[in-house]
């Protein structure tokens, strides 16, 4: 049996098989640190907080990062900035180290196969993957696992476009990224990603209103749609335009980015938006509306929004870790393996 991992900006979600259900794992890629405190000690028996201890400094991970900061009037800090290892953050590793091992478990055997997403390139900033994706996989490694890098973007197309041959456009909308791939019977013939998404819209919008980033945030999350009738000169308002800009954004990039002979001719590209920066109402319509007037070698049959955009990835890890696993099945049918762990079929 193998596992998924997202390994996202804001959040880090696990995915695995059990029984029939997919079951995920969830938890906030952050962290506060606090002084030790008797207060901080009876607050930390309490309950199962993710922490770490040293000396009089503890280190609170996770979601519970959050409560943490507020109650003791601290900050939260992120292990990841931009969709990878963020470089002013020392503390980085060991912080995303124990999140993870919450999140995805122990390995049930030894080398267990476990996919975790990873971002390509970005196109607009001069940052590589490529130390984040080699720290995750060693980190993985020693944690039990034998660990691949699967695109974040075809991570979607897994997850999504199952019913279209595994054939389309996967956007997925993060926090600290946004990940494109276009994938052509499973093999991805374009893939980038833009160090901008909902982070981005955040610091916009709290730059341009003069509020406080978090505040930004959580009007967001609450119940902001993107039906363009609210609040002009309000936060909302402010919302709004930086969410256009980012869709156009990212639509002029894809316009950069395909080449004619990627795509086969006279064929209809089905289009998905998942991540947690599509949820608003409307975000769909919107990104339709700009794709139609885009200037694209490919016409496209739809836009799809999906039920949880949180676990697209996640579930497109898992999926594209079991369809290896189907394959190595049926190859080695014949040939001696060690025995199977798990139960269901
Ligand atoms: N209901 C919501 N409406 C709008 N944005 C949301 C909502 N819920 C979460 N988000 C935003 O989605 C982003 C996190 O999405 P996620 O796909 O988990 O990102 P990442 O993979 O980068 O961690 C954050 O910017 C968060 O503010
Ligand atoms: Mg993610």
């Amino acid at each position: 049996m193998a596992k998924g991992i997202d390994v996202g900006t804001m959040n880090i979600i696990s995915s695995q098989q059990e029984g029939s259900e997919t079951v995920f794992v969830q938890q906030r890629n952050s962290f506060v640190e606090i002084e030790y405190s008797d207060m901080a000690e009876q607050m930390l028996s309490r309950s199962e907080v993710l922490h770490i201890r040293k000396g009089d400094t503890v280190y609170v991970v996770g979601d519970d990062a959050l409560n943490f900061a507020n109650i003791f009037n601290k900050e939260t800090r992120r292990p990841m900035q931009d969709g990878i290892l963020s470089r002013d953050e020392s503390s980085a590793i060991p912080m995303i180290q124990l999140i993870t091992e919450q999140v995805v478990g122990e390995p049930r055997y030894e080398d267990e196969r476990l996919f975790f997403s990873s971002p390509a390139d970005p196109v607009d900033s001069d940052y590589s993957t490529l130390y984040h994706e080699k720290t995750l996989e060693s980190m993985l490694s020693d944690m039990g696992y034998d660990p691949e890098p699967i695109n974040e973007g075809m991570a979607v197309i897994y997850s999504e476009l199952a019913d279209h041959n595994f054939t389309g456009l996967g956007i997925s909308f993060g926090a600290g990224m946004t990940n494109i791939c276009l994938a052509y019977y499973a093999v991805p013939v374009m893939k980038f990603s833009i160090a901008r998404g909902g982070d981005w819209i955040d610091e916009q919008t709290a730059q341009a209103t003069g509020t406080p980033v978090d505040k930004v945030t959580s009007i967001k999350e609450e119940d902001f749609a993107l039906d363009f009738e609210t609040d002009v000169g309000g936060v909302e308002g402010a919302l709004a335009i930086y969410y256009e800009n980012l869709i156009n954004y990212v639509i002029e990039n894809i316009e950069g980015e395909v080449d004619e002979e990627d795509i086969e001719e006279g064929m209809d590209v089905p289009v998905v938006v998942t991540g947690g920066t599509s949820m608003p109402d409307g975000f769909d319509d919107l990104f339709a509306e700009h794709l139609n007037e885009a200037d694209l070698p490919f016409s496209i049959s739809g836009v799809h929004s999906v039920d949880e955009p949180m676990y697209s990835v996640a579930s497109g890890a898992l999926v594209a870790a079991r369809s290896e696993e189907d394959q190595q099945e049926t190859t080695e049918e014949t040939s001696e393996e060690p025995a199977e762990t798990e139960s269901e079929a």
